[in-house]
């Protein structure tokens, strides 16, 4: 098996502080520090390729299991020498001691944010914030359900309806946002389908980011993702950050694929009240 930690020296460069660079909403805040583009890609050098591509056009690039893995840290000191902001996507899910390991493990290699899973429970969270809890480490992000996620498949894994809902997928989002926030993490993944009443329960300053995002009209064809939105959509709702893979890093012209989503968040924002 490949070693998913190739033996690099971390580059050990401070997080940038995300939260002045990442303005919450409402107001209105640059397009570039509202999208991520996931790097859901085979190799540094198809990772690199695409960020070049892109260079000028994003600031924020997300490093997810698939890249890691075959990667390691030799993809983080790419993307800080190119000083760019990296979400690292690693989607902790495991007993406190060993979460809160690898929370220490990468809090030096100069990630904004870094996700864990909700459902791994609340002292699971806590024992990740207690961990991140030291200067330089990224902010923590709790996935709530997996945007591949319907109703029909939340039931096959045992989470039923919550009584007096109609809808099992928002109310598991928001069980489960309730669970980080008393964990000490109000950065939340979420769908667009829930990201107004996250935004309502969770007050203007909590981090959503969005995954799922999808432009509107017959391009879009179907693939794994199930609870999806368009940009404009997911930034009327009140999500603080987008994450975009495919339909960037797969267009016939990635940074035109950028620019177009950059325009469609801008409108978006303007468009909301101050
Ligand atoms: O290609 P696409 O735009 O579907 O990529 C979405 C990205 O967001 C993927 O890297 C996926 O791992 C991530 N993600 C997600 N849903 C979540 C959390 C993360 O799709 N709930």
């Amino acid at each position: 098996m490949q070693n998913p930690m190739p033996p690099t020296q971390p580059p050990n460069l401070p997080a940038h502080p995300v939260d002045e660079i990442a303005p919450q909403p409402p107001g209105p805040s640059d397009p570039l520090d509202r999208l991520i583009v996931a790097l859901d890609l085979p190799s540094v050098a198809a990772a690199i390729e695409m960020v070049d591509r892109l260079q000028g056009a994003c600031r924020w690039f997300k490093v997810g299991m698939e890249l890691y893995y075959a990667a390691g840290n030799r993809i983080i000191e790419q993307l800080r020498e190119r000083r760019l902001n990296l979400f690292l996507d690693l989607k902790l899910h495991d007993i406190p001691n060993t979460v809160a390991g690898a929370v220490r493990s990468v809090s030096g290699l100069g990630a904004s944010l870094l996700t864990v899973h909700a459902s791994g429970g609340e002292r699971m969270m806590r024992a990740a914030a207690e961990a991140a809890n030291v200067p330089g480490a990224p902010s923590l992000l709790a996935v709530t359900v997996l945007t591949s996620s319907d109703a029909a498949e939340l039931r096959a894994v045992g989470v039923a309806d919550a009584p007096g809902s109609g809808d099992a997928v928002r109310a598991q989002v928001l069980r489960l946002a309730q669970l980080a926030r008393a964990a000490g993490i109000d950065g939340l993944v979420c769908s667009a389908d829930e990201v107004a009443a996250l935004r309502h329960h969770m007050g203007p300053r909590a981090r959503l980011v969005v995954p799922g995002i999808r432009p509107a009209g017959p391009e879009a064809g179907p693939d794994d993702q199930r609870r999806v939105a368009t940009a404009a959509q997911a930034i009327a709702r009140g999500a603080s950050m987008l994450v975009v893979g495919r339909p960037i890093t797969q267009a016939p012209d990635p940074a035109r694929a950028a620019a177009a989503i950059l325009t469609e968040i801008d409108s978006a924002q303007r468009a909301q009240p101050h």
